[in-house]
């Protein structure tokens, strides 16, 4: 059951306005890449925001870190991605096109036809070298996940914070896989931003911190607007769980293509530590002030995507919607993580007018994301600020420059209230923060 939007009116707002570019788009696009333009690069960073507010910020049993994204090849060898990040592959042998095993009905090339060798596995790290010489001594790899710098960073955060268990290491940075099918846009890539977070806990409290995390994880996403009936839990099975996993659930969202994984929340166990002492020789056990007991904490991990949220999250708030016999287009996004907060519009580009837009643009800037739009008739602009998602309009007219006040539009009702520009700021504040638009002594119209 796909998602009533399908992908293609999504792709096409987003390069429309600005929200997300093919990659090198001039010479012919790079596949899988993708550029987030002014508005994206907004929505982007307000997801990141929200997530690090929730997990850090907001919390005093978690901090974060920026680890490097080269790390030591024996990472990725003490991690188990060397030998075991990989897929099973066939190869056409007419085409020499390659695709995943578990994708192929036929036994034949889903391109052309041809004929498939046996599946071979092929490892998903991209690789590089670092220094002059290109040689095997000098490999190393783009990081798939950031996990691996909170585990190996473990030692130094627990002895600097000064903090107990159970304590959590959460990072936002980019992760590379070669993947074999990137597609269906932003959705799978091979240069991705993940906000992982590790939290290390007392083996034998791992499953109660299981449970919590899969709660909190699925209850951000209904914070941030997402509807209920379009997310569900997904256990993995034993078959499909990752090497390193003890259990897993999925947070799924009913993209256009179908249920899909957003999240992942994993039991890691004690895999992780246990694998990087071995593999360093350092002693990553922690000691138990309270208990005086010595032992390698387990991890919970709730991993998420970026990308793929910022994806949910613009399918999730597309609306289209007949207004006065004309369709308008209109993001329904959080005010939280909507681009732009709010938009100046003088009614038109009239000289008299412009001076007090300005005016308030420029107040209203180091408070809000805000821009100033004064070209194209006024319905124009509205329907221009919907598609982006703009939480209010701020609209000046001839009246303005009589009584000082200016007009408030809200993007979901249509609504529209009147306020002094002296009250504009706080009266914004206040509904980004969620106050209704009927609270207001100077609620006026409400208009289409
Ligand atoms: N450290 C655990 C880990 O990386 P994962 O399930 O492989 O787990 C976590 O990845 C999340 O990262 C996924 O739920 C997804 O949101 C995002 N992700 C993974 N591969 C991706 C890709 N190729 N393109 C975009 N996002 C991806």
């Amino acid at each position: 059951m796909p998602a009533n939007v399908d992908m293609e009116k999504i792709v096409s707002l987003c390069k429309r306005r600005g929200f997300v570019f093919q990659s090198s788009e001039i010479y012919g696009g790079l596949g899988s890449c993708w550029d987030y333009g002014p508005m994206g690069v907004e929505l982007k960073r307000n997801v990141k925001d929200a997530w690090w507010k929730a997990i850090v910020q907001e919390r005093d049993d978690v901090v974060g870190i920026d680890s490097s994204i080269m790390m030591h090849p024996k990472v990725w060898k003490a991690s188990g991605h060397v030998d075991s990040f990989t897929d099973p592959l066939v190869e056409c042998k007419s085409c020499h096109l390659r695709w995943r095993a578990s994708e192929i009905n036929n036994q034949l090339c889903p391109k052309c036809g041809g004929e498939l060798t046996a599946p071979r596995m092929f490892n998903l790290m991209f690789k590089t070298f670092m220094g002059p010489v290109e040689e095997e001594a000098s490999t190393i790899y783009l990081r798939p996940e950031t996990a691996q710098g909170m585990f190996v960073n473990f030692e130094n955060v627990i002895t600097t914070s000064r903090k107990k268990l159970p304590l959590g290491i959460a990072q936002i940075g980019k992760s590379f896989r070669n993947e074999i099918t990137p597609g269906n846009f932003i959705f799978r890539t091979r240069e991705f931003e993940q906000m992982e977070l590790e939290y290390f806990v007392k083996p034998g409290t791992d499953e109660y911190w299981f449970d919590y995390w899969v709660k909190e994880r699925f209850d951000w996403y209904i914070r941030l607007g997402i509807g209920k009936e379009k997310l569900r839990l997904r256990q993995h099975s034993k078959e499909e769980l990752a090497h390193y996993a003890k259990d897993c659930y999925d947070i799924e969202y009913l993209f256009p293509i179908g249920w899909s994984e957003l999240e992942g929340i994993a039991n890691r166990g004690n895999y992780d530590l246990t694998q990087h002492a071995k593999h360093s020789g350092r002693d990553l056990s922690y000691y138990d002030g309270e208990t005086n007991e010595r032992f390698l904490p387990y991890i919970i991990e709730p991993s998420a995507g970026v990308d793929r949220s910022v994806l949910a999250l613009l399918i999730d708030a597309y609306h289209e919607e007949v207004v006065e016999g004309e369709t308008r287009v209109v993001l329904r996004l959080h005010p939280s993580l909507a681009p732009m907060k709010v938009a100046v519009l003088p009614l038109s580009r009239n000289e008299k007018l412009t001076p007090l837009a300005k005016e308030i643009y420029k107040q209203l800037c180091p408070s809000f994301m805000t821009c100033y739009d004064d070209s194209q008739s006024i319905g124009r602009r509205y329907r221009r600020q919907d598609e982006v998602g703009t939480p209010f309009c701020v609209t000046i007219d001839f009246q303005s420059l009589e009584d000082n006040q200016v007009t408030i539009r809200e993007r979901d009702s249509l609504a529209q209230i009147r306020v002094p520009v002296e009250e504009l700021e706080k009266t914004l504040e206040a509904k980004l923060q969620g106050e209704s638009f009927e609270a207001s002594p100077l609620w006026a119209t409400r208009q289409k």
